[in-house]
């Protein structure tokens, strides 16, 4: 079925690879192979301390680039933070928020909400990212994605739903090679969409995409596509080869075609 929005896949690398050899050697062969996909919006997500060398090679070309995180003040004391400007000076248009591995080590929602804030500010995309820990059988994951949401997008204006995104990653599917099935996947979209629309209105729905992520491979992509109806996906062990991760922009091109 095709999508009603353009696909977006983004490769979310984590703390890998580990030299910047090795990045741009992956930034090049991903952005080759990804170059002529035209019916799909496609993303790399580096480690921020090779950000701006891998921006030398983007040069306006197809794969765009995206930060794993942003702190929420403009400048100043803030050891060890990296702000919005900086980012978008060198060339970040995307930036992923709310990560389970972020929150792990201790993002708050409020953190969260105001990082969300800074990047749809700042011009830039927010891939805001919510799911639950486990799943229990009276539905009480679904009140955790509820409240994620609804405390990340509270003092967002409805004028800057056009660069959101929700990623739907159930922590328990991150990295294990487990998944929700397609139809479960389904079932949290029109959730994520029933929350935005209720806060915002049923016609903004058009303006946000719902990816889904954790352990998306090229051999579940389609029935996630098909039967889960997803806009995309956020991955992460697959996007470190290059190959991998355009077998899964490509199945995403079809669905764009
Ligand atoms: P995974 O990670 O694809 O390795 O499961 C996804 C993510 O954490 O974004």
């Amino acid at each position: 079925m095709k999508q009603s929005h353009t696909p977006l896949i983004i490769g979310n690398w984590k703390m890998n690879p580990g030299t910047l050899t090795a990045a741009l050697t992956l930034f090049t062969d991903t952005q080759k192979a990804v170059a002529r996909l035209s019916h799909v919006d496609v993303v790399a997500a580096p480690p921020v301390v090779y950000l701006s060398a891998i921006a030398r090679l983007h040069k306006g070309k197809k794969l765009a680039i995206g930060a794993q995180d942003v702190y929420f003040e403009k400048l100043g004391a803030y050891t060890g933070e990296v702000g919005m400007s900086m980012l978008k000076s060198v060339g970040v248009s995307y930036v992923i928020v709310g990560h389970s591995e972020m929150r792990a080590r201790g993002e708050s929602d409020v953190d969260v909400a105001r990082k969300v804030g800074v990047v749809l500010k700042e011009g830039a995309v927010a891939v805001l990212c919510v799911g639950e820990s486990s799943r229990d059988a009276n539905g009480q994951y679904l009140g955790v994605v509820e409240s994620q949401i609804k405390s990340a997008l509270k003092d967002i204006p409805k004028s800057k739903l056009g660069n959101l995104v929700i990623a739907y990653e159930p922590v328990w599917a991150i990295g294990t090679g487990t998944t929700p099935s397609a139809h479960d996947i389904h079932e949290m979209k029109l959730f994520i969409q029933k929350i935005v629309s209720d806060l915002f209105g049923r016609s903004t729905l058009a303006r946000v995409r719902v990816l889904y992520g954790g352990s998306v491979t090229k051999h579940n992509a389609v029935s996630f596509f098909e039967e889960g109806e997803v806009d995309g996906f956020l991955v992460g062990g697959a996007s470190l080869r290059a190959s991998e991760f355009t077998d899964i922009v490509k199945i995403a091109h079809t669905y764009g075609a």
